[in-house]
């Protein structure tokens, strides 16, 4: 048995996904319950509440976790009692060489810390931005043809959590993975703009892309987010400490094929833009 938390989330479907097609049995572990994926048994459960991941836990040899949330060394005692053999942890590609002053890197940092002191054998996944991050578009392609998007000049070699999914459950599966640290990307390394014609292109329609000035970008991301959070990211892409451009052959030496394109991504995905 495989608990599978953030199941209901862009990688913890991709994750139960791929376990399901291994045909092994899951747990979807989310608030509300509820799994995208077929044939999973829907769990509900709070991360931040140890005791709630501890109900979630009998028979469970291997679980994949989400960063970032409290207590986690209480839950990762809790997995210890329980007899879980493998943590997968959902870290990222900041970490390597990353600063502990920037907040994104610090609680991916401490959750892998909190893992590795926990004394369960464990498995890091490190992404780079994911292709999913394209879904913070449909509001502006609801109400017309123009995307405007921070970080005009940052390329990202985005990466699908199809195949962070896929690595998540052969980690998770079959040997060999014990203290590794994955950092994974996608297959080629493009602008936001050229991900917005890509997707124009696949939702057949002619899209315009506007670059957000700093201070506009800013403005918005405070409405959604911790001043933490905006600083680090302008930290990551306006002071330059982080490049997610690079392509990585990790996705390809794991499970033996090419990561997937941005515009594999956008055809899989075009419903939700519908
Ligand atoms: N976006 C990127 O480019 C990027 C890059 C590197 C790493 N990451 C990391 O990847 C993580 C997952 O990303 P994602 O896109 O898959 O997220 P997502 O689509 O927003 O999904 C989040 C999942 O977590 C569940 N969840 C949220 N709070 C919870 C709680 N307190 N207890 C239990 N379940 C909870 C949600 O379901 P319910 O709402 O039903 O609980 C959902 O299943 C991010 O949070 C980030 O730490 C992201």
């Amino acid at each position: 048995m495989f608990l599978v938390t953030g199941a209901t989330g862009n990688v913890g479907s991709e994750v139960v996904r791929h376990l399901r097609r291994l045909d092994v049995p899951v747990r979807a572990f989310s608030r509300k319950g509820l799994p995208r994926t077929d044939g999973a048994l829907p769990v509900p459960g709070d991360l931040n509440d140890p005791a709630s991941v501890a109900s979630a836990l009998d028979g469970v040899r291997g679980i994949f976790l989400l960063p970032g949330y409290q207590r986690l060394p209480e839950t990762l005692a809790r997995c210890a009692d329980a007899g879980v053999e493998r943590v997968v942890l959902l870290s990222s590609s900041s970490v390597p060489g990353g600063e502990r002053s920037n907040a994104v890197t610090r609680y991916m940092k401490e959750s892998e810390e909190a893992v590795e002191a926990s004394g369960l054998p464990w498995t890091f996944i490190r992404p780079c931005a994911f292709a999913a991050n394209a879904l913070q578009w449909k509001e502006q392609l609801a109400a017309g043809d123009v995307i405007r998007a921070p970080f005009a000049h940052v390329r990202q070699a985005t990466l699908d959590p199809y195949d962070i999914g896929a690595v998540a459950a052969l980690a998770l599966t079959s040997p060999g993975h014990e203290g590794k640290a994955y950092t994974l990307s996608g297959p080629e390394s493009l602008l936001p703009e050229e991900r917005v014609e890509i997707l124009g292109d696949v939702l057949g329609r002619k899209l315009t892309f506007v670059g957000q000035p700093d201070d506009e970008a800013r403005a918005e991301m405070s409405a959604q987010m911790p001043a933490a959070y905006v600083d680090a990211f302008f930290r990551f892409y306006v002071d330059g400490t982080l490049d997610e451009s690079k392509v990585l052959p990790t996705v390809e030496q794991l499970t033996g094929r090419s990561p997937r394109t941005f515009r594999t991504w956008a055809s899989e995905h075009a419903d939700a833009f519908a």
